[in-house]
């Protein structure tokens, strides 16, 4: 008997806790099964599987088996054992079978009563169960529910949610996104819209390409074009639409001017020079043997100016190169510039044309040179020196050969005549 009324004490405390068809919190029903009803412990199962998957339809019924059970078996048993105890051989056990019995009839009683209860809700008819976070709301077995509205605007800048009171809401977020231009980054939600963040780097850093951002595809960077300048002064920057930038080292854009330094080009440190010894031209005419000496052209020793000639000056003008001032030096005697001038005033009559003595020097340079007959061994310009100091020459002119004594007789010549032939011929009697 005691334990009975334990079952029934906990089966009003359920019954007064539990609301069919409301969505009852499987909180509390947990709560209530840990007594140990095997109906009650059945439905809540049913009804927490029901609730996480969204739909309390089915689950009402079954709360409502067994809540409705209560109050009835309730009465049943309290009519059992007012009988029971009535009757001469009342036991433990008729007690309780006929409360197994009761419980089953009685739970079959409410059920169809409250399916009778809910018709005023027809299967597949549209309704409204009051929560603004359903939409689409029928009814299904005599229950008004709908489809949990996900609230999405479609919108990544708003934070969709709702609220059992006001229904959905959409709050601006500040999430990144993507503003679907692929030149820009660091896209983020401001007021509610994707706004574009900085503009996307294209710069490859390749010089040998144009970069440029496409908003569909991003980056485009086309090879072919562009300076390519590596900034070495000594490499010839050029751009190939194969390989890109090109750089080709040359030396001879590193002369550096100095004949005393190797000149290279390095791809990476650009020009280098350096010392070396070799010759070298310290372009002063007046130095010879010039040498490099760190880096410069050192000169060597003095050239040799010396023409060898006893009354010429010789110097060096570095400009210029050796100079030999001949000022002092006697000029030179020629037959042609001051011989000749003599014996075509003095000779010509009897030596230019079929000369005298066969011998034509007052005009012709070659016939002074012809051996002489007057003066064996000699030629003939040598002998005319003779002839005319001996005074037999010219012919026929009274002249003593004595410039002294033949004063004032134009026909005879005079010393510094006589002085002229005497240095042509000691000069070799030049022409
Ligand atoms: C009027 C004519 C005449 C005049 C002027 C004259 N001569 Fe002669 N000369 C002769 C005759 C003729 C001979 C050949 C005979 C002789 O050797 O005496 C000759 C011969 C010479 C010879 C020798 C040739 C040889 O083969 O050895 C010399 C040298 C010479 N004369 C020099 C002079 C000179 C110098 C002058 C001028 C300053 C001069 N004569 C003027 C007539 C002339």
């Amino acid at each position: 008997m005691q334990k009975l009324w334990i079952a029934a004490v906990f089966l009003i405390g359920c019954g007064t806790t539990t609301n069919a068809g409301t969505g009852t919190p499987a909180d509390a029903e947990t709560g209530a099964d840990v007594s140990g009803s095997t109906d009650a412990a059945a439905a809540d199962a049913a009804d927490s599987a029901a609730d996480t998957a969204g739909t309390d339809v089915a689950i009402a019924d079954a709360d409502a088996t067994a809540v409705d059970a209560a109050p009835d078996v309730l009465a049943d048993v309290a009519a059992d054992v007012t009988a029971d105890a009535a009757a001469e051989d009342v036991t433990a056990t008729d007690v309780a079978a006929d409360a197994t019995a009761d419980v089953a009839d009685d739970v079959a009683e409410d059920v169809a009563a409250d399916v009778t209860a809910d018709a005023g809700c027809p299967d597949n008819t549209p309704c409204d169960d009051g929560n603004p976070c359903t939409g689409d709301d029928v009814c299904s077995k005599g229950v008004c529910a709908g489809q949990i509205l996900t609230c999405d605007d479609g919108n990544a800048c708003t934070t969709d949610s709702c609220d059992a009171a006001t229904g959905c809401a959409h709050t601006n977020n500040s999430l990144s996104c993507d503003d679907g231009n692929s030149c820009s980054v660091d896209s983020a939600c401001i007021d509610g819209t994707c706004t574009a963040g900085a503009l996307l780097g294209c710069d490859d850093g390749n010089q040998c390409t144009a970069d440029s951002c496409d908003p569909t595809s991003g980056c485009v960077n086309t090879l072919g074009v562009g300076p390519c300048n590596d900034n070495i002064a000594c490499t010839v920057d050029t751009c190939d639409s194969f390989f890109g930038c090109i750089h080709t080292k040359q030396d001879t854009l590193c002369d550096d001017g100095n004949g005393c330094t190797a000149d290279a080009c390095d791809a990476v440190t650009g020009c280098s020079n350096w010392n070396v010894s070799t010759d070298c031209n310290d372009g002063n005419p007046c130095t010879d043997l010039d040498v490099c000496i760190d880096g410069a052209c050192t000169s060597g020793k003095p050239v040799n100016c010396n023409d060898n000639k006893f009354c010429s000056i010789d110097s060096c003008d570095p400009s210029s190169g050796c100079v030999h001032d001949t000022t002092n030096c006697p000029k030179p005697v020629s037959y042609e510039l001051d011989v000749l001038p003599i014996f075509a005033a003095h000779c010509a009559s009897c030596h230019t044309t079929m000369g005298a003595g066969g011998s034509n020097f007052a005009s012709n340079w070659f016939d002074t040179q012809s051996p002489s007959l007057q003066c064996p061994g000699h030629t003939v310009g040598w002998c005319t020196l003779v002839r005319i100091q001996n005074g037999s020459m010219p012919v026929n002119a009274n002249c003593s050969g004595n410039p002294a004594t033949d004063s004032g007789k134009s026909a005879c010549l005079t010393q510094a005549q006589q002085d002229k032939i005497s240095v042509w011929i000691s000069d070799g009697q030049q022409p």
